[in-house]
């Protein structure tokens, strides 16, 4: 049985890719930060745990900045594969935390990347880079693409450069099988509702069903290249288990305004997003990405990577979820 160990088990990908890597026979063990509300910390996790595979799957307390629990777990383990997925992942929330943002998205990675480097240096690693280390940088045709210069906006994406290096650097240096998907956003029914394909699903769900009566959005310019996640964590393995260590951009290359956006998920519950949002300065940036829109194409045809769903299938599970719930 291989042993994977994903850090950031409990998030919207480690949830989807632990049912992913356990239907596929693995040994799934993952990483989980203690936060104050108990029922927060493992709750994507719960209806896999009741299944028959659910036996198969080992949670840790740890933390990325905490470099002793990351040796202590990576020890016992002796993972096959890491799936380094564990981030402080809010961009907005990172200009408020930025010292946290860098020590816990980029010092993270240098601290599993050298633990191991010690302990287990031919296991293969993936580092889950982010799209957000493109900041405004857009190719003539309106793409980005892995030859994109890296110039971020935020200190989100400036951590993530450092650890998108990092990988980098250590496949060099020491000949480790360290591998960088470039994630261009996605979204599922585990979406956190401050990100804002699910706080536009959720809130106009609510609105639906007479609960409130508006929804206070930032920057309704910007656009965003959105997939879903569970099309996501199938590349990850994808790109994992590539013979060579490499790096591969993961995108649907269709780009939405997150005024479509709003514009979709109101019409389908048969409203008009004009007559319920407003603008809340509260949620704008600093500085802002403007445009997403990934050039996803190496990894189509070197590995054979497609998504399943369009953004409008991932769009109406999201609205169905939030009606059930
Ligand atoms: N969250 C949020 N809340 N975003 C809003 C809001 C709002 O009320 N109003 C407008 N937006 C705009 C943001 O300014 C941004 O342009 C866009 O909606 C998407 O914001 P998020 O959903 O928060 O995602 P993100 O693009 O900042 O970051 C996500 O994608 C990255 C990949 O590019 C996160 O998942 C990152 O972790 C990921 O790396």
């Amino acid at each position: 049985m291989k042993k994977a160990l994903i850090t950031g088990i409990s998030g919207q990908d480690g949830s989807y890719l632990t049912e992913y890597l356990l239907e596929l026979g693995y040994e799934v063990h993952g990483t989980v930060r203690r936060s104050s509300i108990a029922e927060n910390q493992d709750s994507r996790l719960y209806a896999i745990k009741q299944t028959p595979l659910g036996k198969n799957l080992y949670t840790y307390y740890a933390d990325m900045t905490d470099e002793h629990s990351l040796y202590s777990v990576i020890s016992k383990v002796m993972p096959d594969e890491i799936y380094n997925l564990a981030a402080m992942s809010h961009v907005r929330v990172s200009f408020d935390v930025p010292a946290f943002t860098i020590k816990t998205n980029a010092l993270g990675v240098l601290n599993v990347l050298e633990i191991a480097r010690n302990i287990v240096p031919n296991a293969k690693i993936y580092q889950a880079s982010s799209s957000e280390m493109f900041g405004n940088s857009v190719n003539k045709d309106g793409s980005q693409s892995l030859l994109t210069p890296m110039t971020p906006v935020s200190p989100y994406g400036c951590a993530k450069v450092m650890g998108f290096n990092l990988a980098r650097h250590y496949r060099a240096a020491y000949n480790m099988h360290v591998c960088n998907g470039i994630l261009f956003n996605h979204e599922s029914p585990r979406r956190g509702t401050n990100f804002v394909t699910n706080k536009v699903v959720t809130t106009a769900v609510k609105i639906k069903l007479g609960l409130v009566n508006k929804l206070e959005l930032g920057n309704m310019d910007s656009s965003r290249d959105w997939g879903h996640s569970k099309d996501y964590v199938r590349a990850m393995h994808m790109i994992l288990n590539h013979e060579v260590p490499d790096d591969f951009i993961v995108a649907t290359g269709k780009t939405y305004t997150v005024r479509d956006l709003c514009k979709i998920v109101f019409n389908k519950l048969d409203l008009n997003y004009k007559d319920y949002v407003v603008q809340n300065p509260k949620y704008m940036r600093p500085e802002e990405l403007k445009y997403l829109k990934g050039d996803a194409s190496k990894i189509k045809n070197t590995l054979g990577w497609k998504p399943d769903y369009t953004f409008e299938s991932m769009i109406e599970e999201m609205i169905d979820y939030a009606i059930k719930k």
